[in-house]
């Protein structure tokens, strides 16, 4: 393992005015994606789609570091026959790759998730190395509820985490460590942020007994926040500062950045928490974004799987990239948003 090419690319993939682009829907998630659109989920259509992201030259060359790809993208090829992968690297970006293969019920835990995929995970890493992946991402996923989380589904999650976080180091790719907390549920930000500090605590935990180095590593949390269904909606600024806080406390210095999830956030809504975290500096840590939806449910709706629509679509997309590149330094303006619109 090289520890100081790691610690270069997970610095780079967290560069001030840049973030990541999560576009590594599985099958079933961006057919869900595409109903809304009324798009037909073919591969032709999801290459089509992709193809018009990574050709936004704009976005790309300016504010998106990285891009998280989903396995059949990685071996997709444009329309000319450029492979999807090259589009990025020509661009600037860094290809990364999702490489959990999603989550299965936990045994003996009521409505819990454990994410699976380690097996034969090393051959895998191996193979996207070739291909030109530099880092990669597993998402554990925690929900809040009633009596849960369990200790447990924290436990195993965490422990698979940091075995595919080592796995991904000794490949030479630096692993996104994302234990998504998820923020579906009717429960307040205090309860929140104390599910988050202890999936935090336990997943650094694991990793340090896994001996992960945290220099080479990014990490990709949720944000403290409200349950969507909760009547107590926190505002931007206690999102911001319980966030900061809550990170302070957990995330060691060591760990070079920072990439938060939108977990279901309004797209302005997760570039207005990113830009107050950054007017509480200065941070320890690289501090930006890795959006999926928070970025692509305009330009997905702008494209509507229309070919005279690419042009519209990218520039949706540039817009956001712009929004967020600008938020990761505390320089977003709502009246930025009003301008564009
Ligand atoms: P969202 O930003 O849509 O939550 O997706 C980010 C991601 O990569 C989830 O794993």
């Amino acid at each position: 393992m090289n520890l100081t090419e790691l610690n270069r690319i997970a610095t780079a993939m967290v560069a001030p005015g840049k973030g990541i682009l999560a576009a590594d829907e599985s099958s079933g998630t961006i057919k869900k994606r595409f109903d809304a659109i009324g798009v037909e989920s073919t591969e032709a259509n999801r290459r089509d789609y992709r193809e018009m992201l990574f050709r936004s030259n704009e976005a790309m060359s300016q504010y998106i570091s990285g891009v998280i790809l989903y396995d059949e993208t990685i071996w997709q090829d444009a329309k000319d026959g450029t492979p999807l992968i090259k589009l990025i690297e020509q661009s600037g970006a860094i290809p990364g790759i999702k490489v959990d293969e999603g989550t299965q019920a936990l045994p003996m835990c009521p409505g819990e998730l454990v994410t699976v995929g380690l097996d034969k995970l090393a051959e895998r890493l191996k193979k996207y190395y070739e291909r030109g992946a530099r880092f990669a991402k597993w998402r554990a996923v925690i929900d809040i509820g009633s009596g849960i989380p369990s200790m447990t589904a924290i436990s195993v999650n965490a422990h698979a985490l940091a075995r595919y976080a080592a796995l991904c180091q000794a490949a030479q790719i630096v692993p996104i460590v994302e234990p998504e907390v998820l923020m579906d549920g009717d429960h307040d930000i205090d309860r929140c942020y104390d599910v988050t500090q202890r999936v935090l605590n336990k997943t650094f935990q694991e990793l340090r007994v896994q001996r992960v180095a945290l220099e080479g590593m990014v990490l990709k949390p949720n944000m403290a926040i409200s349950g969507k269904k909760s009547p107590k909606q926190a505002g931007v600024e206690e999102v911001a500062e319980k966030t900061v806080r809550l990170l302070k406390a957990c995330v060691p210095a060591a760990v070079p950045g920072i990439a938060f999830l939108s977990g279901g956030q309004s797209d302005e809504e997760a570039t207005a928490h990113l830009n107050a975290m950054h007017k509480l500096g200065p941070l320890p840590w690289g501090l930006t974004f890795s959006y999926g939806r928070a970025l692509q449910a305009a330009p997905q709706k702008a494209w509507s799987g229309k070919a005279e629509n690419v042009a519209a679509g990218q520039r949706a997309f540039s817009h956001r990239a712009r929004m967020n590149g600008l938020a990761s330094k505390g320089e977003w303006q709502s009246s930025l948003e009003k301008k564009a619109a």
